[in-house]
């Protein structure tokens, strides 16, 4: 029985260093140290041994018991480390290979043309003046001359975010914000901004968009000086061939009220498909501000005058890039952004 043992622990040992990966270990755990192992079994039928030769094969089975267990964790350690080794040279990082270069981005349509437009205007010595997307009643129609249920709010239906709060249909409320904010001084200034409307989208009307507002408020303003800006402008973004035509219109914060037309960039005044043959392209709305509008902003209509325009931004770069449809500008379509 003692040889049965030591040949089993040859057998065993001789087994373990031929075991290359933990499944082949894992196996000879399984054979020989489980419980349905060889030496377990050896060690349970120790019962049919006679009584003096009992201790003697219990000793020599435990001690190859203990010595397999000793030798199976240093395999299992030498295994774990050979295995760690080839995993870290398979998944190795060349450092020195070159990394993936982001390619650069740059500035959307709409932002090239807004910075287009203030260079223009800054040149004519307009500042910048930045007011809220959401706006009061009160600003977006109330202090603009439309008091509650004027019917000129249906031109201009928006998103409510209360019944007092809105999202601002226009840029025309912050007419009143630089008003209140620098009066008595005379004003000069562009205020650009996003506009929300709740109004079918199209190819030419997107819920949301861009506007530019200008004003002026001075001593002896006249609608030839609001024309002449007009002028400017549109011979500064569209060309030095520019004309402009004046058309009158409605807008309850402006009075009189006009609508500025340009003669058609592509066809020049011919008539064709982008000014729908009639030579003329709209360029934007505007007027003389309205004595309620200059009283509610602090400035006395007897003694000051103004001029105001609200210029869409997509519709201009429509015109100028020959884009014929505004939900490309949203519509973050890479194809269409990298061609400006
Ligand atoms: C106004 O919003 C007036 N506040 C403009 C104004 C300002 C008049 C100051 C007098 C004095 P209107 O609704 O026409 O006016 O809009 C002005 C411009 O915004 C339009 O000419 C157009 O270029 C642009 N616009 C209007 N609605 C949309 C829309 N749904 N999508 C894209 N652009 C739009």
């Amino acid at each position: 029985m003692l040889d049965q043992v030591k040949q089993l622990e040859e057998e065993a040992l001789a087994a373990l260093e031929a075991v290359e990966h933990s499944e082949a270990l894992s196996e000879w755990n399984r054979r020989y140290l489980s419980k349905k192992g060889t030496l377990t079994q050896m060690l349970h039928s120790v019962g049919q041994l006679s009584k003096e030769d009992r201790p003697a094969f219990g000793q020599a089975a435990n001690k190859v018991k203990v010595a397999l267990e000793a030798a199976y964790e240093a395999r299992a350690e030498a295994l774990r480390r050979s295995e760690m080794t080839r995993e870290l040279e398979s998944g190795a990082v060349d450092v020195t290979l070159p990394g993936r270069p982001v390619g650069p981005g740059h500035l959307h349509i709409t932002t090239q043309t807004l910075r287009q437009i203030y260079a223009i205007f800054a040149e004519m010595g307009f500042q910048v003046y930045e007011s809220p997307d959401v706006e009061t009643d009160e600003m977006n129609f109330g202090l603009l001359n439309m008091p509650p249920h004027h019917p000129a709010r249906d031109m201009w239906d928006t998103f409510w975010i209360s019944d007092q709060v809105l999202l601002r249909t226009h840029t025309s409320p912050g007419q009143i914000r630089v008003m209140r904010e620098r009066h008595p001084d005379p004003i000069r200034v562009i205020l650009p901004g996003k506009c929300y409307r709740y109004e079918q989208i199209t190819a030419r009307s997107e819920h949301q968009f861009y506007q530019v507002e200008g004003l002026a408020v001075g001593h002896g303003i006249r609608m030839t000086d609001l024309i002449g800006t007009l002028t400017e402008f549109a011979r500064r973004l569209y060309g030095p061939e520019r004309r402009i035509r004046i058309r009158s219109s409605y807008f309850p914060f402006t009075e009189p009220s006009i609508e500025a037309d340009m003669d058609c960039i592509l066809c020049r005044g011919e008539g064709c498909r982008v000014c729908r043959h009639s030579g003329w392209l709209e360029i934007c709305g505007a007027g003389m501000v309205h004595p309620v509008v200059l009283q509610n902003g602090g400035y006395n209509p007897e003694e000051w005058s103004g001029f105001a325009f609200g210029l869409g931004v997509e519709r201009p770069a429509m015109l100028k890039y020959d884009i014929d449809d505004i939900r490309l500008f949203y519509g973050n379509d890479l194809r269409f952004l990298r061609q400006f």
